[in-house]
């Protein structure tokens, strides 16, 4: 079975084909950040992009899988209305995949481990744990209240100056760290279910200018994402010690992280629990993720087919 996956969610278009459990292609066309992520552009530039990507690999393809939310209205419609043009006109199917299971099914399409595991998804629009029994079985146990992760790392970094996507350029800056300057940080809700990352960002703001020294500014990025660390890893230790879920997934933007994937590897190993990554550059929004859903539905025969509605606002998440 080779599958196409288009993820046209927010500004940048992945385009993938997979095949018996291997990538065989994965392109993603980025958009121009310099202004952060504008719906209506972003919708306009997948409608190029989309057309591009999938001419240079559609070829013998036996399933067309797209982003059906959640996500912008714009972009998810762009990428739909393509999926189903091309595989009416192509006679295959075609199947809607929600975004969010793309990013957190994707490191069990790829390593294979047992079920049940532990998800953490953390992206520029959730901030999830979820239990996970099976493909179409799993719970959410924790959300955050307020901002998201990766979002709270954008606006910190618009503060400090820096551009979109702002967790990479944090994670950058902050190996410059000269270890001269504390900053203190809020353990929101550390001890509740849910995730609260909004105080974490007034405090953070409060406390460096886009006009402090690149030292400065690189030991505060440097304790900021420990800090995001630690509220994660707290939060997985606190189900963790309830559900004694051994296999734990993150996923998402900021699971790209090198700094808060080793800390979370560490606690791990405390625990003797196992975490699995998706490599770097498939954490980020891709079309191998969306495919691989598909992918998993069909192996486990959840395969449904002609799905025509969008879900820009997913009740579930
Ligand atoms: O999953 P994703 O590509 O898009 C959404 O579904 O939201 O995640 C994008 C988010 C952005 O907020 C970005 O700042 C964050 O992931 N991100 C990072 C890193 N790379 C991307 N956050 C922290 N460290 C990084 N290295
Ligand atoms: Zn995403």
């Amino acid at each position: 079975m080779r599958i196409l996956g288009i993820e046209s969610s927010c500004d940048d278009t992945g385009i993938a084909v997979i095949e018996n459990n291997k990538i065989l292609e994965n392109i993603v066309l980025k958009q121009d950040h310099k202004h952060g992520v504008i719906p209506e552009y972003a919708a306009r530039q997948h409608h190029v992009a989309i057309f591009e990507g999938v001419k240079s690999v559609f070829k013998n393809i036996d399933l067309i899988a797209y982003t059906n939310g959640p996500g912008l209205i714009g972009s998810l419609f762009v990428g739909s209305s393509f999926a189903k043009g091309l595989a009416y006109g192509s006679n295959i199917p075609f199947i809607g995949i929600n975004h969010l299971e793309g990013h957190f099914f994707l490191p069990y399409w790829l390593y294979h481990f047992d079920l049940p595991f532990l998800a953490l998804l953390i992206s520029g629009g959730h901030s999830l744990l979820i239990e996970v029994y099976d493909v179409d079985k799993y719970k959410i146990i924790s959300r955050s209240l307020d901002d998201a992760v990766g979002e709270v790392f954008d606006k910190v970094a618009r503060h400090l100056g820096f551009d979109y996507p702002g967790g990479v350029h944090i994670e950058k800056a902050a190996l410059n760290a000269s270890h001269l300057f504390e900053f203190s940080f809020p353990n929101s809700m550390i001890d509740r279910d849910e995730f609260s990352f909004s105080g974490l960002k007034t405090a953070a703001i409060r406390q460096i200018s886009i006009n402090d020294s690149d030292e400065k500014k690189a030991d505060f990025c440097d304790q900021f994402q420990k800090h995001v660390a630690y509220l994660l890893i707290e939060k997985i230790a606190k189900f963790y010690l309830k559900n004694q879920i051994k296999n734990w997934v993150i996923s998402g933007g900021v699971a790209s992280n090198k700094v808060i994937r080793s800390l979370i590897e560490e606690k791990a190993s405390m625990f003797g629990a196992f975490v699995y990554y998706p490599p770097v550059e498939l954490c980020t929004d891709n079309g191998v993720m969306i495919a691989a859903v598909a992918d998993l539905f069909f192996q486990k025969g959840f395969f449904v087919s002609s799905q025509y509605n969008l879900k820009p606002f997913c009740s579930a998440f």
